[in-house]
């Protein structure tokens, strides 16, 4: 009995120090959360260069960085965009603007629109943790405009 009451005073620090990392850690649980999203939830699958073709064994710091492959339909041209620089230049509020309005094909916007708006932020905060990194992904082009390779054609009609 006395040695399983000293088993538990020695535990009682590590509880203490459990519950101060909660507390502190809210972010954190949310950003764990973004991430948890973003690798299940599709997002990565376009907005991480090479993604797909890794069968998704691309390094984190890669993710959402944006990419170049073009997307070609009646709408024209979309480039999946660089996430982790559109973050940084918005606040959390702006986000969930974005994040919330509609968008050419093929992003799945409709997905976003009906994500909570606890999990829509736990992305932004996971972007925000990250940083920003990597180059811009190339602007829109209208439908009459030849994209450059490489690119993915939709049926046009
Ligand atoms: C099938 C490919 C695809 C998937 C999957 C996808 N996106 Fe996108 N996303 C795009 C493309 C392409 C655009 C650019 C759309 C445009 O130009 O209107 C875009 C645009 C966006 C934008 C607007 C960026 C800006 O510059 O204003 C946000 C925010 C966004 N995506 C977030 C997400 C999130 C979060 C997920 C995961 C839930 C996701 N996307 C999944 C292809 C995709």
């Amino acid at each position: 009995m006395r040695t399983v009451f000293l088993w538990l005073l020695a535990l009682l620090p590590m509880v203490g120090s459990v519950h101060a990392q909660d507390k502190g850690g809210k972010t954190s649980a949310d950003v764990n959360r973004g991430r948890y999203l973003i690798n299940t939830a599709g997002c990565n699958d376009c907005h991480t260069p090479g993604y797909p073709q890794a069968a998704g064994k691309v390094d984190e710091k890669l993710w959402l960085t944006g990419d170049k492959l073009g997307w070609r339909g009646p709408w024209g041209t979309t480039y999946a965009s660089n996430l982790r620089l559109l973050a940084s230049k918005m606040t959390e509020s702006q986000f969930m603007v974005r994040a919330r309005s509609e968008m050419r094909p093929p992003m799945p916007w409709f997905n976003l629109r009906d994500m909570s708006d606890r999990d829509v932020r736990a992305i932004y905060r996971w972007l925000k943790h990250m940083g920003p990194a990597g180059e811009p992904a190339p602007t829109y082009l209208p439908p009459d405009k030849t994209p450059p390779q490489p690119y993915v054609q939709f049926p046009m009609k």
